[in-house]
């Protein structure tokens, strides 16, 4: 009997890394998940070492080839996808200098403004259609080379975090043009590195990595990358693509006209475009796709369920204890109380600020806050109200892509938001807008393996590996959507009245770092 070919994806997550398996019909026949914590050395900081991703990857593999359904000959291709914007710095002997700084991380706002004096933001947004955020890669650089000049000294090449897992996999330092983008140091609409960007910021573009399409078998799985994982030596390794990307492609969402939002630790709204259209000022993140010749518009929450999930380490110790005994999720218990509290959760309201934000607001200062508490508001109000801020957040951000024209008539909902009924009504009611999901539900690693069989010739476009794709939980538009305006205007008057003592809080503690940084010197 014929053996099947499989293609396996992988995700380099913010908290966990996931590896799949999928056969030529696009059937998952096996996964295999590992969890890893981040780090955060100071407020708004956010790092991992890159070999943790390594060990998860691993892992993660050994344990899916020896799964029954997967046998590492019938591999055929691997793609990775994973967390996008990260800076991994290694040496001369491709060994990471120092821990990653992630893409939640916040350290880079006075570097940013710094910048700005040498560079206008309508000149980046000639060269790479996007603006400069603190959360981009290019910052990062930025910082290590104000902060860290030992760092810098013998700093060799730089690359994002699913690529350190390609180095140790094959020895080779790739990457793609959709995680690429995330960079800011990348000429979107010509799909290559922006030279000029790099002399703008006195960055030294020998430091890149080489740059391929997606889909493109750039590199092979080799001897050393094959003892520790368990793949064939040989395998080939597709450039693959940034977490969002990929995870586009594993939804479904790959020509215009189709709009997702995906509430992941990130939450993000993703616009596919047939053409390069960057929105006036980059507003929106306007990124290569995962696919020759096609763009997308982006808009991200930077804390959506990673709000949720501070909330249930923070506060839900009862609930989590109850989920295990019970043998079920614990966001399923936590989202069950919430759902027992009233919409507007009488007046109780929160902002998902936890690392600051990126769209709507550029705003790096911005913190988490509950406002509108009263003697009435329990801890079920409290959890509504993280779930329906979250919400107006993304509200906020399709507005945005809605006023660029894009067609919206409906919105795949993806991600670990998504698999909660409750939540799925909510942010179908704030959209106003049919949504739906889709069978599958692993997201970027499912859209990482679709990627990785189109480079092995399993698939002969996207289009085709995705063809198979079918919607479930179709949503319609409930009597809440009714409410949601109002509690929008509330949502967005809390920032703008908040949005100066934020400003306020950020300038002093940086005044008080810098004193005490006085002192250790
Ligand atoms: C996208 C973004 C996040 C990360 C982590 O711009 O910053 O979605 O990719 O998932």
């Amino acid at each position: 009997m014929k053996r099947p070919e499989l293609c396996i994806g992988i995700d380099v997550g913010t908290s966990s890394l996931k590896a799949l398996a999928v056969s030529r019909d696009g059937a998952v026949v096996a996964t295999a998940s590992i969890e890893y914590e981040f780090d955060s050395p100071r407020p708004g900081w956010t790092e991992t070492h890159p070999d943790i991703w390594w060990r998860a990857t691993c892992e993660a593999l050994r344990n899916l080839t020896s799964h029954e359904a997967v046998r590492a000959g019938d591999i055929v291709s691997v793609g990775l996808a994973g967390q996008m914007h990260g800076l991994v710095i290694v040496d001369s002997d491709n060994r990471p200098i120092r821990p990653a700084i992630m893409w939640n991380d916040q350290r880079t706002a006075e570097v940013c403004e710094k910048a700005q004096r040498e560079i206008t933001a309508a000149e980046i947004w000639r060269l790479t259609g996007n603006r400069l955020l603190p959360g981009f890669t290019a910052p990062k650089l930025l910082w290590l080379m104000q902060h860290e000049s030992e760092t810098m000294r013998i700093a060799k090449r730089i690359m994002l975090p699913k690529d350190y897992v390609r180095l140790r996999l094959t020895g080779a330092i790739h990457t793609d043009m959709a995680d690429a983008s995330g960079t800011l140091l990348l000429d979107c609409e010509n799909r290559r590195w922006s030279k000029e960007m790099c002399e703008a910021l006195s960055i030294d573009d020998a430091l890149l990595p080489e740059l391929f399409e997606s889909t493109t078998p750039s590199s092979r799985v080799h001897d050393d990358g094959a003892a520790a994982t368990g793949l064939p030596v040989g395998t080939i390794v597709v450039a693959g693509a940034g977490d969002q990307a990929a995870q586009a492609v594993g939804t479904g969402i790959t020509s215009e006209g189709s709009v997702a939002c995906t509430v992941g630790t990130s939450g993000v709204i993703f616009a596919t475009t047939n053409e390069w259209r960057p929105t006036p000022h980059g507003v929106l993140h306007s990124f290569c796709h995962a696919i020759p010749n096609r763009w997308h518009l982006m808009g991200v929450t930077l804390s959506a369920g990673g709000s949720l999930r501070w909330w249930r380490d923070a506060m839900c110790e009862d609930l989590v204890a109850s989920a295990r005994t019970l043998g079920v999720d614990p966001y399923e218990l936590i989202l069950k109380q919430a759902e027992s509290a009233p919409f507007g959760c009488e007046g109780a309201l929160f902002l998902p600020y936890l690392s600051g934000e990126r769209t709507p607001h550029a705003d790096p200062n911005a913190r988490g806050t509950f406002v509108g508490i009263s003697t009435r508001t329990t801890r079920a109000h409290l959890t509504r109200a993280i779930v329906e801020g979250v919400t107006c957040s993304l509200r906020e951000v399709l507005a945005l892509v809605r006023q660029t024209g894009a067609r919206a008539d409906r919105i795949r909902l993806s991600g670990g938001g998504a698999r909660n009924r409750f939540w799925r009504q909510l942010m179908t009611d704030a959209f106003d807008l049919p949504t739906a999901t889709v069978e599958q539900t692993d997201g970027a690693a499912y859209g990482a393996a679709l990627i990785a069989g189109v480079g092995a010739g399993l698939w002969s476009n996207i289009d085709s590996a995705t063809a198979h794709i079918k919607e479930s939980n179709s949503t319609r538009v409930g009597p809440d959507a009714a409410y949601f305006p109002a509690l929008a205007r509330r949502y967005a008057h809390a920032y703008s009245a908040l949005a100066p003592w934020f400003a306020e809080q950020s300038a002093e503690q940086s005044a008080q770092s810098r004193s005490e940084q006085k002192v250790l010197d």
